[in-house]
């Protein structure tokens, strides 16, 4: 992951997208709502999505543009926006290492603030991208919306199943990361085979991330993660890491969450999640169009196993 954001083309366009970023988040006409986004905005965050933004355009051997950098802003735009619905329904406190907007600001403000951020990206992608980006934008913000709706669904539903939280998650997460590769590809006028490749690969690398995010949140401390760890389980989100130590034995389940937490850790669940990732890996790998950039090369197709290689560092670091 650091190399995808420390090599210095990526590196030089991303601190054009927060300059945009920063811009479109204290847009509105009233300071509260700026000082809001703002908060959320400047909290911290990887820029991980607009990263891959970036990336995806050199891999199509173009050097990112005006609208390229404004595309990958309104990506993590959504993600911003996203994030602070995602700690309303939380009722999280922190985020980033700092207090979130519904804990700062109550949950009203929070929930319009959220609102503005995601309609400032689409009102950035039509004007300032193109038609096309916007649509594949807006709809994401729907996968994200069903994918968020489908797992309060299934709050403390002992019955999920891995193919319900799979779509979930499909959406919440995985959609974002397609349309970050997606956006650029467009913005590069890809042939559509080799859009649909990017965007695959994108999603593959997703979900890679929205399951290790969840088995992070089982296996590391608070202090580590700028949220609080086990919060998953409070809110009674049984996720694909934990669905399927239970498919293995059912009783690792209890009803007080530090005694689930105590039981998945005699089980083989981090293994068993970085097997299945590293799974996923060879799919997104596979899914690659022909890179010429030996560099962006290099990145693209390390990226899955770096990240998966560097949260077994921090499960084992945890271990120890
Ligand atoms: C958090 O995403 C939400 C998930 C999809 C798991 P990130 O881990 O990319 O959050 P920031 O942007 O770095 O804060
Ligand atoms: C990601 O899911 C949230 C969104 C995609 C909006 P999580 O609920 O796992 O994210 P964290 O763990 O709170 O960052
Ligand atoms: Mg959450
Ligand atoms: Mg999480």
């Amino acid at each position: 992951m650091d190399e995808l954001l420390n090599t210095p083309a990526i590196a030089h366009g991303l601190r054009k997208v927060e300059t945009r970023i920063r811009r479109l988040a204290g847009s509105s006409a009233l300071p509260g709502i700026n000082a809001g986004a703002d908060r959320i905005i400047t909290a911290g965050g990887k820029r991980l999505r607009p990263a891959l933004t970036l990336a995806t355009s050199l891999a199509f051997g173009k050097t990112p543009d005006r609208r390229v950098i404004t595309a990958a802003a309104c990506v993590e735009l959504i993600h911003a926006g996203s994030l602070v619905h995602d700690d309303l329904m939380d009722h999280a406190m922190q985020r980033r290492g700092a207090r979130t907007l519904n804990a700062e600001l109550g949950e009203g403000k929070a929930l319009v603030i959220g609102d503005f951020i995601l309609a400032r990206a689409g009102l950035a992608a039509i004007t300032a991208v193109s038609r096309p980006v916007a649509e594949v934008l807006a709809a994401t913000v729907v996968e994200l919306a069903e994918g968020q709706f489908l797992e309060t669904a299934d709050q403390f539903n002992r019955e999920r199943t891995v193919e319900s939280a799979l779509r979930s998650i499909t959406g919440k997460t995985a959609a974002l990361f397609r349309a970050s590769c997606l956006v650029a590809a467009i913005c590069a006028h890809a042939s559509d085979e080799d859009r649909a490749r990017m965007a695959l690969y994108g999603e593959r690398f997703g979900l890679i991330f929205q399951i290790l995010d969840d088995l992070l949140d089982l296996t590391a401390p608070t202090e580590r993660l700028g949220k609080p760890a086990g919060n998953d389980l409070r809110q009674g989100v049984y996720t694909l890491p934990v669905l399927r130590a239970m498919a293995k034995d059912p009783s690792v389940l209890h009803d007080d969450v530090d005694a689930t937490l105590a039981a998945l850790r005699e089980t083989t669940i981090v293994g068993d999640t970085l097997e299945h990732c590293r799974g996923l890996a060879s799919d997104a790998l596979s899914a690659l169009p022909v890179i010429h950039d030996r560099d962006i090369a290099a990145i693209m197709y390390g990226l899955p196993t770096a990240y998966i290689d560097h949260v077994e560092r921090q499960t084992l670091t945890r271990a120890s």
